[in-house]
């Protein structure tokens, strides 16, 4: 397989992936058999691509929205402030609600985003990450559905970034180091 130049290696090649969406879309299917009205909330841009495969695996009735958040003095990697740019359509009031985030490093995104849409009163909030590196925590945040945990390395495709570039690799690899921390 020819790799982008900027690839050091792939972590998670796309069988695995799909596997483990698969068994992530199978817990909450089992879960949220009998509580209804569920909505998967997919955080912008970083998790489409996961939320389009994980939305599709689930048998269980349910809607989907999107929210997008932004963080100040952040183009290409580390996160500083976080700042809502787009919000759900949905009420979420009464409502169960699972957010979808493609990856947990600092914590503090998805610290906010729990503040944030549980000030709305939804019936239930659970969370759901494909990715976390537990090694990057500041703020402890709990990962309801995990799929993988990763080491403290910047990674790209499977819808993540790195300066908007990369997201539609079908794996996840590793970028080089000598790209993200020039
Ligand atoms: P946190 O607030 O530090 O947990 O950062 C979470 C956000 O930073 C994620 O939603 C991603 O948008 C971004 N991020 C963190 N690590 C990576 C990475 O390795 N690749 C791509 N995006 C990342
Ligand atoms: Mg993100």
């Amino acid at each position: 397989m020819q790799l982008p130049q900027a690839i050091e290696r792939v972590l998670l090649d796309e069988a695995a992936i799909q596997r483990r969406v698969t068994e992530l879309a199978a817990y909450i299917d089992a879960e949220y058999a009998d509580a209804g009205q569920l909505v998967l909330v997919g955080v912008l841009k970083g998790a489409f691509i996961f939320m389009a495969d994980l939305t599709r695996r689930l048998t269980v009735p349910h809607t989907v929205d999107f929210i997008a958040l932004s963080s100040y003095n952040k183009s290409t990697t580390r996160s500083g402030e976080v700042r809502l740019i787009m919000d759900t359509r949905t009420a979420l009031v009464q409502r169960h609600v699972v957010v979808v985030e493609d990856i947990v490093d600092s914590g503090h995104t998805l610290e906010y985003l729990i503040r944030n849409l549980a000030a709305r009163q939804p019936a239930s909030l659970r969370t759901c990450a494909l990715l976390s590196k537990p090694d990057r925590r500041e703020v402890d945040v709990a990962i309801d559905y995990l799929g993988f945990e990763i080491p403290d390395v910047w990674v790209v495709g499977y819808g993540l970034d790195y300066a908007d570039r990369y997201r539609t690799l079908p794996y996840i690899a590793e970028l080089k180091r000598a790209v993200y921390s020039s």
